[in-house]
């Protein structure tokens, strides 16, 4: 066994069909340049260790029992979903014993930017390369969605997914994800509210919603499958503007089930009075993130109209890798 091995993967953002993807409909993601790296070593024991660097959250796994050495009162339940990857590959591929991570990541975490997924799927890759088990892209998908389940109760799928390939992806449950060989870089500019929220929680909150207005919301969802085709054709027409328009149509929908608040509007508003084609939020909403689709002059304009709202401004690039292994 190696003395250590390490793996990253990039974070995402949904540019379409966020939510309608719980109900079965497609979503359009791409992987951006934002990643999560994983260092991971074997230890004697068998404690199941983790330091989380940028979220200041370390402790260790002895069976059932986890014990904090540093952190908050929230730390137990940001190191579960890693306790729970590390045992997962335990059981898939019978390698016990004790190993030790290091997170380091430039992601922004509960921003809608699929922060805990990537972690997940570096902390899989990075166990497979040190224990040489060769994992196929769809055992990682397992894994990760185990840790998903316990961070956001219900989630589609789509953050692994598209931390694992990278690139665009298009995602359906159940018929998995589609890689879109699309060579256009889209100039996006995300603005965060820095108002962290849960996934879960939103989910949650357009089911709620569902069961009180079924017909309603489902012709809404089924709004958000004609929005993915519409802006599929937008996109390898390489057409921006109608794409930008798509964009507003989708976030006006996302705000029809309930999900936008005045922190995320503010945001959106600003982008486009600044120049943007094209603004929505990202990602499960109630705070989190936007996004804004620019021309390349409009780029720094965005920016600061996103900071003087509110936001912080993150102007990020589409990454065509998704997890690999790192020297
Ligand atoms: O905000 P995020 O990155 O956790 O994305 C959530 C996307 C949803 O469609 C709202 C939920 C899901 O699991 O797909």
């Amino acid at each position: 066994m190696k003395e250590s091995a390490s793996a990253s993967a990039p974070g995402k953002v949904i540019l379409f069909g966020e939510h309608f993807v719980v109900y079965g409909k497609p979503a359009l993601a791409t992987a951006i340049d934002m990643r999560v790296t994983v260092k991971a070593r074997p230890r004697r024991d068998a404690r199941i260790f983790v330091n989380s660097i940028d979220v200041k959250v370390s402790g260790y796994c002895d069976g059932d029992v986890i014990h904090i050495c540093d952190g908050d009162s929230k730390a137990g339940r940001k190191l579960e979903p890693i306790f729970s990857v590390v045992r997962h590959f335990q059981n898939v591929t019978g390698k016990s014993g004790g190993v030790e991570l290091e997170i380091k990541s430039e992601i922004p975490a509960s921003s809608g930017l699929g922060s805990s997924a990537a972690v997940s799927v570096a902390s899989a890759s990075a166990l497979d390369r040190l224990f040489n088990t060769g994992l196929s892209r769809d055992e990682i998908f397992k894994i990760s969605m185990e840790a998903e389940k316990i961070v956001h109760g219900n989630p589609s799928g789509i953050d692994p997914a598209a931390s694992i390939y990278g690139g665009f992806i298009l995602y359906q449950k159940g018929k998995g994800v589609e890689r879109l060989d699309l060579d256009i870089d889209l100039p996006i500019i995300i603005g965060d509210t820095q108002m962290e929220r849960s996934t879960g929680e939103m989910v949650n909150r357009v089911s709620q919603l569902r069961t009180r207005y079924p017909a309603l919301i489902d012709k809404i969802v089924c709004l958000g499958e004609e929005i993915v085709t519409q802006a599929l054709e937008a996109l390898k027409n390489r057409n921006l503007e109608a794409l930008g328009e798509i964009m507003n149509i989708n976030h006006s929908l996302l705000n029809a089930i309930g999900v936008s608040n005045m922190r995320i509007e503010r945001l959106v508003q600003a982008a486009r009075d600044a120049g943007a084609l094209g603004a929505k939020l990202t990602g499960a909403g109630g705070g989190g993130c936007i996004i804004a689709l620019g021309t390349r002059d409009k780029i720094s304009g965005i920016a600061e109209a996103i900071q003087n709202a509110g936001g912080r401004p993150y102007i990020t690039k589409r990454s065509m890798d998704g997890v690999r292994f790192e020297e």
